[in-house]
């Protein structure tokens, strides 16, 4: 396994739980020391499964090249962010070149970070084929299977959660099927790599154009004194044709900020076309903390008070509820924001490492003392750990950007 993140740690888990030797190629030595005494640093895996798989002796964490010497299957999981306006496929070429001179007759090589259609064929393949000397397809086989983890889901988790298939040419998909086999429940090919690839950034881009909608939604609806969320919630009631998305203050995360660029970015390169659903997503996902800001600044405004010298307490630094991944997340420029504006800001999020925090906040844990000397709450990531009746029992103003909270004093985006 190529990259022990969010994705790599929990397949190398279920991998050495179906019976493989695993090994945990991680290029971060600090992450590949701390897996070895049993420390995992992947919320959805706890030190104890971590634990039970070193125990097992079919898991160990490594940064020594030499480890993956004689590998059967190897996946490589490895980030995909944009860089400068285009994909940044610097890690994808880095884990390839190294793991080409260990590639033998019959090995198995899947590509599963998210990237746009072609790479698995046009990159991986080619960078395998000249640091071997073996052909991909011929000699070895080589496949696209993409992840679907949705960290901090009990429901639908690694194994019972569908995964897509592919392969370059029918032996490779075979293969890649007969691994994946061992690992989920259920297993779904697709004819090519660029189907596997473009499926993934379907799904991404579905939810981020659906999630762009209610969000621009939400801010017409407030204009117009509407209730957007209990117009999503009878909406709901539709048994067919429509799919429930909530507003919120922006998107973050490594995959739906970054998978429908990829997408759109090929559209231009490859046809000179602009992919419009995902540049007008992105507009309106993008604008959504200034949206946050300046609903905050009207609530402030209402009590008499400029954003200037006010104190705001935030709940939420981490994208989405119940995880400590701050990658993306649009509460880092709602703080940036209001500090720009002169605010005092503190923070309480219970997941997020204290490295993550942006410099100028206070931590706070959200109790009685925290809320009574804030002047406005922004509630924006709905964490189990929140103490709800100690926000609604306070009297202070509050926006909630998830609608989770009752009262008087409470708005919702
Ligand atoms: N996080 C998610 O929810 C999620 C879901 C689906 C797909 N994905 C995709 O999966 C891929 C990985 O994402 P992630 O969230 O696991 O990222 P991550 O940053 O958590 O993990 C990637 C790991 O790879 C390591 N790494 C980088 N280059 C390496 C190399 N050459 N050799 C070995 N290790 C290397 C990094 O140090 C890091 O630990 C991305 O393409 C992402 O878009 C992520």
């Amino acid at each position: 396994m190529i990259g022990q993140g969010y994705v790599g740690l929990p397949l190398a888990m279920r991998a050495a739980a179906a019976g493989f030797d695993v090994i945990g190629f991680e290029v971060d030595g600090r992450k590949a020391h701390a897996l070895n005494a049993g420390r995992s640093h992947v919320e959805d895996i706890s030190d104890q499964q971590l634990e039970a798989a070193l125990r097992s002796g079919r898991y160990r964490a490594t940064t020594d090249t030499l480890d993956l010497a004689h590998f059967d299957v190897a996946v490589i999981s490895v980030p995909t962010p944009m860089g400068e306006g285009a994909p940044d496929l610097s890690y994808i070429e880095s884990a390839a070149t190294t793991l080409a001179p260990h590639v033998r007759e019959g090995s198995t090589v899947i590509l599963e970070s998210t990237t746009y259609p072609g790479t698995t064929e046009e990159l991986v393949g080619p960078l395998l084929e000249s640091g071997s000397g073996l052909r991909p397809g011929e000699d070895f086989h080589l496949g696209y299977s993409p992840e679907r983890i949705d960290p901090g889901n009990t429901t639908w988790r690694l194994e019972n959660t569908p995964k897509v298939v592919s392969g370059i040419d029918g032996g490779s998909l075979q293969a890649v099927r007969s691994f994946f086999d061992r690992i989920v429940d259920r297993t779904v090919p697709v004819s090519g790599t660029r189907e596997a690839e473009l499926t993934k950034l379907l799904e991404n881009t579905f939810r981020h154009v659906n999630i762009a909608l209610v969000n621009e939604l939400a801010m017409y609806a407030n204009d117009l004194g509407i209730d957007v969320w209990e117009a999503i919630d009878a909406a709901s009631t539709k048994p067919f044709g429509f799919m429930r998305f909530t507003p919120g203050p922006g998107v973050g995360g490594h995959c739906l900020p970054i998978d429908p660029s990829y997408l759109s970015w090929q559209v231009q390169r490859s046809l000179g076309q602009t992919f419009r659903f995902v540049e007008l997503a992105n507009d309106v996902n993008e604008h959504m903390p200034d949206y946050v800001v300046r609903r905050l600044q009207n609530l402030l405004n209402d009590l008499g008070r400029s954003v200037k010298g006010s104190t705001v307490l935030i709940y939420g630094l981490a994208y989405k509820a119940n995880t400590g991944d701050a990658r993306e997340t649009p509460s880092r420029p709602i703080i940036e924001q209001l500090q720009a504006l002169g605010a005092t800001v503190h923070v309480a999020d219970p997941h997020v490492d204290d490295l993550q925090f942006p410099s100028g906040v206070t931590k706070v844990t959200g109790t009685f003392d925290d809320l009574a000397r804030a002047d406005v709450v922004a509630f924006l990531v709905d964490h189990a750990e929140f103490d709800l009746d100690a926000i609604t029992s306070s009297d202070r103003a509050v926006l909630d950007c998830r609608r989770t909270l009752k009262g008087d004093q409470v708005q919702y985006l």
